[in-house]
């Protein structure tokens, strides 16, 4: 009899072969994301560090240079890659989904989870890494604000919503994958979707600004 620990590894008990992680930033999407990929034994793909990595810059320097809007378009270019892929989680930055576009491609694809955390921890987790959109004078009411202000979107993205607030990271994983479960249960066909191309190699072509591939 396999013990409880071996038993969660089974690949039968995986729900999904591709997931997406959505969520403002502070949330835990990247270090939840890497935990969830290493539970459902699947890659990781953080969209934040391939847009870095395409782009040849840091993402506030993209900011400074060209601006949210064009942020925004690299973003889209790299979901539509991920979607592509299978086998994969899929931690996205915490802007993504305020386009809508990136909402209706990511839930196109498969499951969409939210993490949710207060104004108090997103502003513990983001005081010391470099958050342009949070250098103000009061960044806790800034995060309050935009937290109001895109509330509706990643509702509308989300397969369903987990809180990221002080919490092990093994128990929001755990969370996440009985969400899972249930929503394989619901969407079946959408569960059962396979990549077209697997490799991770396939994200990281050159974009060119203003061009869909
Ligand atoms: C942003 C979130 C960041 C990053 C950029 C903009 C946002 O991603 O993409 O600084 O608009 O909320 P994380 O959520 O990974 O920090």
């Amino acid at each position: 009899m396999a013990s409880a620990a071996a038993k969660r590894h089974l690949p039968e008990e995986r729900p999904v072969t591709w997931v997406a992680l959505v969520g403002f930033m502070g949330t835990g999407k990247s270090r939840i994301g890497w935990e969830l990929s290493r539970r459902l034994a699947l890659s990781f793909v953080d969209t934040d560090r391939v847009v870095e990595r395409v782009t040849c810059l840091k993402i506030p320097e993209i900011l400074e240079l060209y601006g949210e809007p064009v942020l925004r378009d690299f973003e889209t270019e790299v979901v539509r890659r991920c979607l592509r892929l299978d086998q994969v989680v899929v931690s996205t930055g915490g802007g993504t989904v305020v386009r809508e576009e990136n909402r209706r491609l990511l839930k196109s694809r498969g499951p969409v989870v939210l993490l949710e955390a207060s104004p108090e921890t997103i502003y513990k987790r983001t005081r010391r890494h470099k958050r342009p959109l949070l250098e103000v004078g009061d960044p806790t009411e800034r995060i309050r604000t935009l937290l109001a202000e895109r509330g509706p979107a990643y509702r509308d993205a989300a397969s369903f919503p987990v809180s990221g607030d002080d919490r092990e990271a093994e128990d929001v994983v755990e969370d996440i994958v009985q969400g899972l479960v249930a929503w394989a249960r619901a969407n079946p066909e959408l569960a059962a979707r396979r990549g077209e191309r697997g490799s991770l190699a396939d994200l990281v072509g050159t974009i060119v600004p203003g061009r869909r591939g």
